[in-house]
């Protein structure tokens, strides 16, 4: 711990704040999602700790809903008394979003800082965001989550400083009110919104030259950055056993085994309980998944927690309107002892460490593509080389130049077989095979 621990700076000499020690509650209310108050926990721990904290203890309760005042209710809630007599937190993380009523209650009891796991993580991206548009977003996300707590937050915490609870924008405006906070917002949501028009303006320069696009979506932790390290053959992505190492989108050319490429983007990682603020603020960064022909769910295969990754991983796709998308399952860390794939099945076994299985991932990257475009068998004039030039590397496309004529074969988007098909030579050597496309459209 340590290295991602907020650090201030005071009269010019860098001081690190001391150590958060946190402890943990959970509510165990029956669990539809798979996912028990233990689990929930251990995972919250480790957000803890990349977060900077050291977690010296954890509770949970069993009751059908969290009490609308204390969250674990009364009992409980005074048993924590002993609790910090005893471990000394200085923190209390609870695992669901709490009320403003349920934070004001537990913070008076134990006269210690309250969160919640959504302001947790929230800290935890506005520590890794790194480009304007990561930090646009994560800023907006913050708002949105401190308006509603804002009366309470603003007044009742007179703290300042590092650590985890306090790290949110525009710190300045502690005192000031609702209205400046909404004005703020509606600029931050402007600003979105002119990153995502830029967005879309390379994302039509893309659809210009026919590359088709692939998404990495998966489980923070479970190796999409590793993985596109790989796929490329550089450390251009930055990988870490942390949850959310990488938080913006980066999208890398990566070549494939028939000597077409692809474009590869490697999206913000899903977790349980993600906070609805981030997935609303993070449109623009997850457009990218909406955009893309293709997505590629990468698996931690030796998580125990495998099948409930996978499950909320589906949850985030649906609420993103994605999940009829075509979709390859690639099963990592297969290197590792315990590595489980018997659950998963058509996964790809692979290693985004050590490299195995990849050259199987690339060859069925390509054939996917190239099942996701129409197929083509053109032959097209000289005059056409401009256009055909620009399409060199897309994935499924053969180019051959004969003496008098271009010769295409393979798959493109029904946008391109389209424009390709108004400038092919008439006749049985330019024969023009675009009813697939016809029918898919
Ligand atoms: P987020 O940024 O949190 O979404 O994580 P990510 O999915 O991008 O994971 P990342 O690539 O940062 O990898 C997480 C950890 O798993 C790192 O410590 C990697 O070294 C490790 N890792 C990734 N792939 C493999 C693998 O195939 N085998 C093993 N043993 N470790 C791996």
């Amino acid at each position: 711990m340590g290295e991602h621990a907020p650090r201030g700076r005071r009269a010019g000499i860098e001081i690190a704040p001391p150590v958060e020690r946190a402890f943990l509650i959970a509510v165990e209310s029956g669990t539809e999602d798979g996912w028990s108050a233990r689990e929930s926990l251990e995972e919250l721990a480790s957000l803890a700790r990349t977060a900077g904290a050291e977690v010296v203890g954890a509770e949970w309760q069993a009751r059908r809903h969290p009490d609308p005042d204390s969250y674990i209710g009364a009992g409980k809630a005074s048993e924590l008394i002993a609790a910090k007599a005893e471990t000394g937190f200085t923190l209390l993380i609870a695992d669901d979003e709490l009320s403003p009523t349920q934070q004001r209650t537990l913070e008076e009891l134990l006269e210690v800082k309250v969160i919640d796991r959504s302001r947790l993580i929230l800290d935890i991206f506005a520590l890794h965001a790194r480009t304007r548009e990561g930090r646009l977003q994560v800023e907006l996300a913050q708002l949105e989550y401190q308006l509603p707590r804002l009366t309470r937050l603003w007044t009742h915490l007179s703290r300042t400083g590092g650590g985890i609870g306090t790290r949110g924008p525009g710190e300045s405006q502690l005192e000031t009110d609702r209205r400046l906070i909404r004005d703020r917002i509606s600029v931050m949501k402007r600003r979105v919104d002119e990153v995502r028009r830029s967005r879309d303006t390379g994302a039509r320069a893309r659809d210009v030259r026919g590359d088709q696009t692939v998404a990495i979506v998966g489980y923070t932790n479970a190796g999409k950055s590793t993985l596109l390290n790989s796929l490329v053959g550089s450390e251009v992505v930055l990988a870490e056993d942390k949850l959310f190492a990488t938080l913006d989108p980066t999208s890398r050319r990566v070549r494939l085994p028939g000597g077409s490429a692809t474009i590869i983007t490697d999206t913000v990682g899903f977790i349980h309980k993600l906070p609805h603020q981030l997935v609303d603020a993070f449109r623009a960064t997850l457009e990218e998944v909406r955009r893309a022909d293709l997505l590629l769910e990468v698996v931690d295969a030796a998580d125990p927690h495998l099948k409930e990754h996978r499950a909320t991983i589906a949850g985030v796709l649906e609420e993103l309107g994605v999940d009829e998308k075509p979709r390859l399952v690639a099963a990592n860390k297969c290197d590792l002892p315990g590595a489980a794939t018997a659950d998963i099945p058509g996964a790809l076994r692979i290693s985004a460490a050590t490299g195995s299985g990849l050259p199987e991932l690339r060859a069925t990257l390509e054939r996917e593509l190239g099942e996701q475009g129409s197929p083509i068998n053109l032959a097209l004039p000289y005059t056409a080389a401009g256009m055909i030039e620009a399409l060199r590397g897309r994935a499924g496309l053969k180019i051959a130049y004969d003496d008098d004529l271009i010769r295409l074969t393979g798959f493109a988007s029904p946008e391109v077989a389209g424009q390709l098909a108004r400038l092919a030579l008439p006749g049985p050597q330019g024969k023009r095979e675009t009813t697939r496309a016809a029918k898919r459209k």
